[in-house]
């Protein structure tokens, strides 16, 4: 049994989005998770292996191990009695810690894997919501954006409700667009700078709750953008919302180098994606500035440069 999950970026809306306020992502379908489900020796178990995570473990010698846990809460919803004997053969291009959702889209693929497996027919919303009580489980409070975007792989408008079900749309793009993602090379797990986040917040209220209104301001924009095609709009907009995130603390010089080049290179705007303080950045470019802005993002130090068309759903 094979199944794949697709990374993902935000857009726009990010740490503002924990707290209730909208945001925007986009799936990278060209970047993934792989998970095969391979019948195992007799009374072998469940073996998970992960080279790219250069790891190798027995689901009873890691019981809590995150992903052990999500299969074992997907058997238990299977109603499974007795542990089966497989190997969970998971692989991925997309590099952890980096913003691109690399720990969502391997749990994604390990939920579609072991659906199959049991000929168990799931829906997005199914996915996400088993998706998603892992990632809370292991860091903290995720809005549920990135499971969200990763199950349905569709761009979505995403805005978290006190009760589920959240708001989940998919977004109107009247003219495709083209990001280009540049990645830091610093690694940083997502739930340090949500952490630190809350800490401030908890810290001085009102200065986070105008910061996050400021950055659904924006994120609405944003949409309008999208829906009449406006690009020259949506780049001042990408622009705002790093202003705004550097504000909310969680940039660093590395993104910001990135960044700066992505703009004197000639593109529209550029932002940092995902949790910040490492991992990603974005920059909105045409199709005659991508390969100038691609240089200069690997000149300023980039590890990596992805191309991105953006477009509605088919
Ligand atoms: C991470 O992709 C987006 C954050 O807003 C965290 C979350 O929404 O859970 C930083």
């Amino acid at each position: 049994m094979h199944a794949s999950a697709p990374g993902k970026i935000i857009l726009c809306g990010e740490h503002a989005v924990v707290y209730g306020r909208p945001a925007i992502a986009i799936p990278l379908n060209d970047v993934r998770a792989r998970v095969s489900i391979i019948p195992g020796a007799p009374g072998s178990g469940v073996c998970f292996d992960a080279p790219d995570l250069r790891r190798r473990w027995l689901i009873t010698s890691a019981p809590h191990d995150p992903l052990s846990e999500l299969t074992l809460a997907i058997l238990r919803r299977f109603g499974v009695q007795r542990m089966p004997d497989i190997e969970i053969a998971i692989t991925s291009d997309i590099p952890i810690a980096s913003g691109m959702g690399s720990g969502a889209a391997i749990a994604t693929a390990i939920v579609r894997a072991l659906a199959s497996a049991y000929g168990r027919n799931l829906s997005a919303a199914e996915v996400s919501a088993l998706v998603y009580e892992s990632e809370q489980r292991f860091h903290g409070t995720p809005s549920g954006i990135d499971n969200t975007v990763i199950a349905y792989e569709q761009a979505i408008w995403f805005q978290r409700r006190s009760e589920p079900p959240h708001q989940i749309e998919p977004i109107a793009i009247a003219e495709p667009f083209t990001l280009l993602i540049g990645d830091t090379g610093v690694r940083s797990a997502t739930r340090l700078p949500v952490g630190e986040v809350r800490r401030r917040w908890q810290e001085d209220p009102i200065r986070y709750e105008a910061l996050f209104d400021a950055v659904a301001d924006v994120v609405y924009q944003a949409r309008r953008a999208l829906a009449e095609g406006d690009r020259a709009a949506l780049g001042p907009l990408l622009d705002r919302n790093q202003a705004l995130l550097e504000e909310i603390g969680v940039s660093s010089p590395e993104l910001e180098r990135l960044i700066a080049a992505a703009r004197s290179a000639g593109a529209r705007g550029a932002k940092l994606s995902g949790g910040g303080w490492g991992g990603v950045m974005i920059a909105l470019v045409e199709p005659e500035t991508a390969q100038q802005v691609r240089q200069a993002l690997q000149a300023a130090g980039a590890t990596r440069v992805l191309e991105t068309i953006v477009q509605a759903a088919a």
